[in-house]
């Protein structure tokens, strides 16, 4: 009977693939509706750290059917990179477990360069974006003219319009931006062996889901990116190109709303962000410093597929009530609270002021310039010193651990369902 959806409720990057694993233990299929490979997904288990960036999380249950929906924008290369290296850690990723809808999107290389170019071009006002050509693609989506996984089921009549695609690139690179250009001929020949390599993962992706919950089976849909990175709902320009809220379930994939039993928000017990753009609750000292880490260890604040070291902040639960409303969410998932051990205060935005007015709701739709003007209002709270990293049962949390999780649960209205503290599949706090 029903889809669970799992979404990002800050600017990415909050460990939904783990909740994803999690919840993937009672999915007949998960599914990824957004994005492409500008996502990093990361997943410890068994002693593996995968970083996911097209394949679904759940692709780590045998029992789970993965699909890459009709929302998603394909770098074909990336992806059969990806199919590789998991097949090296003796994974399958075989047209039974792994199935591409054919209304996905192809994102060629020259969509990459073009991504580039055009940030470059913007010098100081560049958005920050991961260059894997996700806007280009989008937009050529949008003007109705890009290619579609179902375009592979003709190897060679795909290979000529990918020649195409890359000269209509080439000459706006070229033009534009003054920009070395690719070989049609030489992206022809690969993304031909790609769609022959291909071919027998596609499906119909819609029909596959609404097949599956007709049959009353459960399909976890798990999102990309964060609810502030949203096309429509996101800090614009500051955001990607996709629908990355809950809503972006339904039509990435291709389902109707009386499916959804259960929406997740996941949310770290701070908050990051990568790329330019507004960030109320950063924090450019020691503190911050002390949240991203060294970069030593995988689950540190760089990014998973930039490698770009992640603005950090304290948690701000302006944003999360923001993300609630949006999506619609039924609870939060509250992961990475262990990296806040040995803090000694703890700040937490309970809301925005102006001129001393103070409001509860992210002022999204005004404008970057109108939320520069706004400040946070802090509750500070005590730290704790314990290592939480092997507590499992909220109870055995330190007082001050429970106050702050209960303050997220107080302040957003949502229940906060589970707890990471730790990297490891099973380093999970429940009621
Ligand atoms: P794009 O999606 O590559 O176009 O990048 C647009 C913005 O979204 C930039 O600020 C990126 O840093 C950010 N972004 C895209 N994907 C992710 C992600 O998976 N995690 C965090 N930030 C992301």
């Amino acid at each position: 009977m029903p889809a669970i959806v799992v979404v990002g409720a800050q600017w990415g990057d909050e460990g939904k693939a783990r909740v994803v694993d999690w919840l993937a233990s009672d999915a007949d299929v998960v599914a990824r509706f957004n994005g492409g490979d500008n996502a990093g997904h990361t997943v410890v288990a068994e002693g593996l750290t995968l970083k996911l960036h097209l394949v679904p999380s759940g692709i780590l249950r045998p029992g789970a059917t993965c699909l890459i929906g009709a929302g998603v924008v394909v770098n074909l290369r990336a992806l059969v990179k990806e199919m590789d290296e998991l097949v090296s850690y003796g994974l399958d990723v075989g047209p039974s477990r792994l199935k591409l809808s054919a209304a996905a999107h192809v994102i060629l290389p020259t969509h990459r360069a073009l991504d580039g170019a055009r940030e470059d071009a913007r010098g100081k006002d560049a958005i920050g974006t991961t260059k894997r050509g996700i806007g280009p693609a989008y937009a050529d989506k949008a003007a109705r003219v890009n290619l579609r996984l179902g375009d592979m089921a003709k190897p060679e009549e795909f290979a000529e319009r990918v020649a195409e695609g890359v000269r209509a690139h080439n000459r706006r690179l070229q033009e534009r931006y003054d920009a070395s250009t690719l070989s049609p001929e030489e992206i022809a020949a690969e993304y031909c062996a790609y769609a022959r390599r291909l071919a027998p993962h596609l499906v119909d992706g819609s029909a596959l889901v609404g097949e599956a919950l007709e049959a009353g089976k459960t399909v976890l849909c798990e999102g990309a990116q964060g609810m502030l990175l949203d096309i429509d709902h996101g800090t614009y320009p500051y955001v990607t190109s996709s629908s990355v809220i809950a809503g972006g379930a339904l039509t990435g994939l291709g389902f109707g709303p009386k499916y959804v039993s259960r929406v997740v928000g996941v949310a770290k017990a701070y908050t990051t962000r990568v790329g330019a753009g507004p960030f109320p609750t950063e924090l450019l000292d020691e503190t911050g410093d002390k949240l991203r880490g060294t970069g030593t260890n995988p689950w540190d604040e760089y990014g998973t597929t930039t490698g770009r070291p992640r603005r950090c902040g304290w948690l701000d639960l302006v944003i999360l009530r923001y993300a609630a409303r949006i999506s619609g969410l039924d609870e939060l998932a509250l992961v990475k609270l262990d990296v806040l051990s040995g803090l000694e205060r703890l700040k937490v935005a309970v809301a925005y002021e102006r001129d001393g007015e103070p409001i509860k709701h992210f002022p999204a739709e005004f404008g970057l310039e109108a939320l520069a003007e706004w400040r946070p209002i802090y509750e500070e709270l005590p730290g704790w010193t314990e290592d939480i990293m092997g507590v499992r049962k909220f109870a055995d949390l330190p007082a001050a651990a429970q106050a702050y999780v209960s303050l997220v649960e107080e302040q957003v209205g949502l229940p906060v369902t589970s707890v990471s503290a730790g990297p490891e599949r099973d380093q999970v706090v429940t009621p």
